[in-house]
């Protein structure tokens, strides 16, 4: 079989007048694809993109101001993120696909489900919630952005590295939260600025998930403290289609923090859309 698209790592693509890298191998007839988490870039899907890459069409990318791709002129927010999402699938003319997201990732995959559902065959959200921010959660964004703008940035990534692992990782998995510190480090004020923003002002999902019908894996770190288990049952509530897993020894990053078992999960439900 010939393959129509480019494979590799870092191949660009200009996506609303924004250039775009991302990472596309494998092969398979619905391609998976991966959509990282604030403030990291494709790089943390790498035990996924590994795994996955063996059996299907397995494609990851940096959301513009992160890691490779560049920020482009618009003011950043979820809805322009999730616009992203579509226009990439359409310049890789990819109609469907199965489509994972962490956290803030998550976000821009409920935000285009609800919007353009067609485009789906199922979708994987993990570590994620579907309310806004609240009031007290906003000011705390606010401040985040004040103290980077004052210049305290590797304060703000030691205090964010606390919060997204749990004590086991931080305590055992150095290699793992090296990688992560060190992504985070070199990610730009201004993206990571424009993207607490852009969380800031998202809009409740909550109410809208009803029109999600595709299949649908929740996964959430049991020790999660940003986007608690008990937010992925909120989305359980209201995804008919779905169901949860909660990941043992994990906190926020659940698919860095128990690659294995995060993979295994996804295989399954992966498996079974095909059964
Ligand atoms: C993320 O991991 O994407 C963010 O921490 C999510 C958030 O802050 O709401």
């Amino acid at each position: 079989m010939i393959t129509k698209y480019m494979t590799g790592s870092d191949l660009p693509l200009n996506i609303n007048n924004t250039l775009v890298r991302y990472d596309d191998k494998g092969k398979g007839e619905i391609p998976v694809i991966f959509i990282h988490g604030f403030p990291f870039d494709k790089q943390m899907w790498q035990p996924q993109f590994q795994f996955f890459s063996k059996t299907n069409r397995t494609i990851a990318y940096d959301i513009r101001g992160f890691g490779k791709s560049e920020a482009g002129m618009q003011m950043p927010s979820i809805g322009l993120y999730a616009d992203d999402l579509i226009n990439f699938m359409d310049a890789l003319e990819i109609e469907k696909a199965i489509v994972c997201g962490l956290s803030m990732g998550g976000y821009v995959v409920m935000n285009a489900a609800v919007l353009c559902p067609d485009r789906f065959e199922a979708i994987i959200l993990c570590d994620t919630q579907c309310i806004a921010d609240s009031p007290a959660v906003k000011e705390y964004r606010n401040k985040l952005i004040t103290k980077i703008i004052a210049g305290k940035k590797s304060e703000f990534v030691e205090e964010f590295i606390q919060q997204v692992f749990c004590k086991e990782s931080l305590d055992h998995k150095q290699h793992v939260v090296e990688k992560v510190r060190k992504g985070v480090m070199a990610t730009s004020p201004v993206s990571i600025t424009g993207s607490l923003g852009a969380m800031a002002e998202r809009h409740d999902m909550c109410s809208q998930l009803n029109k999600i019908l595709v299949p649908t894996l929740i996964i959430c770190g049991e020790y999660d403290i940003i986007t608690p288990p008990a937010q992925s049952e909120v989305i359980l509530k209201n995804i008919k289609n779905s169901k949860m897993h909660t990941l043992k020894r994990a906190g926020h990053l659940s698919n860095l923090e128990q690659p294995e078992e995060f993979n295994q999960l996804m295989q399954q439900f992966i498996m079974e859309l095909s059964g």
